[in-house]
């Protein structure tokens, strides 16, 4: 079956599509005529939509989702340069949640949101485990415990530089610092081997992430989750992430019980010449 459906009644021939393709498999046999997919390069349409999404008249549906209307943009619903400053900057890592649960449907509607991010080839390769009951989220927080626990023994010196048996000591006495007491968590992974997995993993939770800020809800990078989980199997079985799969984004969710009042300072973007080239450089922060 060919990838796209062309409905030679609503194209005006205008051959957006086609310049837009980035596989090049649409062509225009005939001035003035509908495209057709070139039958010697359909095998190598990435279902990117792009075809449908420049068409002003509507005209080509992809066929693995023709069950789906396409959505118009308006200029109302796309935010403006302003909106979207204030939305990243307004942006927090949420470490205080309150108890309240999150349901599998609010989760997902975040997923589903995080699957109009980029990813190479369209591959669209990332699967997420979610834990909504916190009992679940605890029990995650100890199996990265319990590895913590093993490198103070078997590798002190990498205990040290990350401060690994303090962060045991305060689990132990009740201080979550792992997952924050949040009542969710939401894991991206996606196959080892494949175009960019491991990006498009990464570029969907920090999508993810921005949805929820979106919803109102507060949500923050389990970096120990996901550092533990390289080194310490019982971790990635637990989430249920298949041997040829890597886990690559963990993200704490839940409804935030603080509110920022201010954007936090950041150092500013500056341009360095470098002979025919400028450079951006990181400004790190002292630690
Ligand atoms: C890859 C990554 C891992 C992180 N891991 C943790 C973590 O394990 N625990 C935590 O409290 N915050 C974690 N953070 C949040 C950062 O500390 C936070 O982004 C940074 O302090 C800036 O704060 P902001 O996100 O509110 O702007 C992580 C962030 C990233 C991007």
């Amino acid at each position: 079956m060919m990838p796209v459906t062309i409905d030679a009644s609503l194209c005006n021939s205008d051959g957006h599509c086609v310049r837009d393709c980035p596989a090049s498999i649409l062509i225009i046999n005939e001035k003035g005529q509908a495209p057709v997919v070139n039958p010697k390069k359909a095998k190598f349409c990435i279902n990117c939509g792009h075809c449908a999404s420049v068409c002003p008249t509507n005209a080509i549906t992809l066929n693995a989702f023709a069950d789906q209307q396409p959505v118009p943009y308006t200029t109302e619903n796309i935010a403006d340069y302003a909106s979207v400053e204030a939305f990243f900057k307004s942006r927090r890592s949420v470490r205080q949640f309150k108890k309240t649960p999150l349901t599998i449907d609010e989760i997902g509607e975040l997923i589903h949101l995080s699957a109009y991010a980029p990813s190479g080839h369209n591959a669209q390769p990332v699967s997420w485990t979610v834990l909504n009951q916190p009992e679940k989220v605890q029990e995650l927080g100890a199996l990265v415990i319990d590895w913590m626990a093993e490198m103070v023994t078997t590798n002190p010196a990498m205990a040290e530089k990350m401060f690994l048996s303090a962060i045991v000591y305060a689990f132990k006495n009740g201080s979550d610092i792992i997952c924050r007491n949040a009542p969710a968590v939401a894991a991206s992974w996606a196959p080892t081997v494949g175009i960019t997995p491991d990006l498009d993993a990464i570029i969907a939770a920090t999508h993810l992430e921005l949805a929820a800020h979106g919803k109102g809800l507060g949500a923050c990078w389990g970096g120990y989750v996901l550092l533990a989980a390289k080194f310490h199997k019982p971790i990635r079985d637990f989430l249920g992430v298949p041997e040829d799969h890597s886990l690559h984004g963990v993200m704490l969710l839940g409804h935030p019980s603080v509110k920022y009042h201010n954007a936090p300072p950041r150092h500013k973007a500056a341009a360095e010449k470098s002979g025919e080239r400028y450079i951006f450089p990181a400004r790190k922060n002292e630690h």
